[in-house]
């Protein structure tokens, strides 16, 4: 660590990655004496000068990278990428032009996906809730696969799609009743989570969907939960796929496809990600022999490390006890809805190598949990500064509100040494633009 002076007696520090060692886990960014912190080719300074803070700035080559690396590692796996991670049409593009196919959880992500080019047969429409519109919409638009997560749902896409005189290609979304070892509120495997079928139940319904009219049951889906680091839990699941497969055709079924979920994580300090290869051992160990198509849906894993959030220092305040950023809980909630520990480093060469000082690093929302980083040691930054916020691709600006009524932050995409604005800053009046006045408020 970098010990300074600043550092308050007793504090703890070695928890903490510092700046260099954030940076050399990301090999996308890096520190220029002039220029700062440059994402790829572009110096971050030049986009936040250009939009603004708070902003987003996300590396297309990053995601590329990660794409390429994941289809090399899972071969002849389907990849469906989680469109709720980040559903920006550049990303979902870029997913696309990489090969991958989408995994859709509303019609509104089912739309943006076929907006950005995605074909409906390389779409798996997933969700715990789906409405009778929205099982309309996917049918209509033949989407390739829905994942079925109850008996109700089952019997609803039946009755729609006899109507229309469709047939759903459906796999039944099993909870395997297994713990991910992840953050409780992003943990979707366990027999209490109000996802999936009950692992025993699925058996009588795979049979019963295969009587139904306007069905096809195709095979099996499950998803454990999100930031899954060990590949213990993804055996676990697999292994009671695997056997409930076998029990499915040993009784007369045809199962052809397993969705094996997306929850692969990432490395958020200087601690390395879950692997690709990995994972493909895992899914190999239980599915290999099995003749089956196997489909995976990430999401993080393919974003998160491409993004940055690019915030000001509006003041220090507190001896510095507090550094409050022009970005907050609204823009990125991760640290206030899980206790999410993201890296966050300066984005002057100058001030990287400044004074370092443990901080609490807080937004200007009237909350108290609208805090980043507690006790952090960092670089201290005054007012004016800035500061890039790590691994802010995933579930960051879709994630975003405009609490305190403040505007949805831009975003630019970079390339290389090049760049584009990808979404504007939202114009103050957007706020209201749908809202009316009535007569008798006046
Ligand atoms: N498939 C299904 C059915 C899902 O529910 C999810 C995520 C994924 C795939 C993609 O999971 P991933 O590969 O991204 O872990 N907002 C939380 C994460 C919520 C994840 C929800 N489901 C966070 O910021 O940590």
């Amino acid at each position: 660590m970098n010990a300074s002076p600043a550092l308050k007696p007793g504090a703890d520090t070695s928890q903490d990655p510092n700046t260099a060692e954030l940076l050399a886990a990301r090999p996308h960014l890096s520190m220029h004496a002039m220029d700062g912190l440059v994402l790829e080719d572009v110096p971050l300074n030049a986009v936040a000068d250009a939009l603004g803070t708070p902003c987003w700035v996300y590396s297309a080559g990053t995601i590329r990278a990660r794409l390429a690396e994941l289809r090399t590692a899972l071969a002849g796996v389907h990849i469906h990428y989680a469109v709720k991670a980040n559903d920006h049409l550049a990303i979902l593009s870029l997913m696309r032009q990489g090969g991958a196919g989408a995994d859709v959880v509303s019609l509104g992500e089912m739309r943006r996906a076929l907006a950005a080019g995605i074909t409906p047969d390389h779409i798996v429409f997933s969700g715990v809730g789906k409405t009778g519109s929205e099982i309309r919409a996917a049918l209509a638009a033949g989407i390739g696969q829905i994942n079925v997560e109850s008996p109700a749902e089952l019997d609803m896409i039946s009755a729609i799609a006899h109507e229309m005189g469709a047939t759903a290609d459906v796999a039944l979304r099993i909870n395997p009743d297994v713990d991910a070892g992840t953050h409780a509120k992003i943990t979707t495997g366990k027999a209490d989570n109000k996802f999936g079928i009950p692992y025993d139940d699925a058996h009588t319904l795979y049979t019963r969907a295969a009587t139904l009219p306007g069905i096809r049951p195709v095979g099996l889906a499950l998803h454990i939960g999100s930031q899954i680091l060990s590949m213990a839990p993804y055996r676990a699941a697999y292994a009671r796929a695997a056997t409930l497969i076998r029990a499915l055709r040993e009784s007369g079924q045809t199962v052809t496809r397993m969705d094996c979920g997306g929850g692969l994580g990432i490395g958020y300090g200087d601690a390395a990600g879950a692997s690709p290869s990995a994972f493909a051992g895992a899914l190999n160990g239980a599915f290999a022999g099995l003749d089956l198509q196997l489909m995976t849906e990430p999401g993080r894993w393919l974003v998160g490390p491409a993004g940055v959030l690019l915030s000001s220092v509006v003041l220090t305040k507190g001896h510095d006890r507090f550094m409050v950023l022009d970005a907050a809980m609204n823009d990125l909630v991760r640290p206030a809805m899980y206790d999410a520990w993201h890296g966050i480093v300066p984005v002057s060469a100058g001030n990287a190598v400044g004074q370092v000082v443990e901080i609490d690093v807080v937004g200007p929302v009237c909350e108290t949990g609208d805090t980043f980083a507690r006790s952090r040691a960092m670089p201290l930054v005054e007012s004016g500064g800035r500061v890039a916020i790590l691994d802010a691709g995933a579930y960051g600006a879709v994630m975003s509100s405009t609490y305190n009524a403040r505007p949805l932050a831009p975003i630019a995409l970079v390339d290389g040494a090049h760049w584009a604005t990808i979404r504007a800053r939202q114009p103050i009046e957007a706020l209201w633009a749908g809202e009316s006045i009535p007569d008798f408020t006046t």
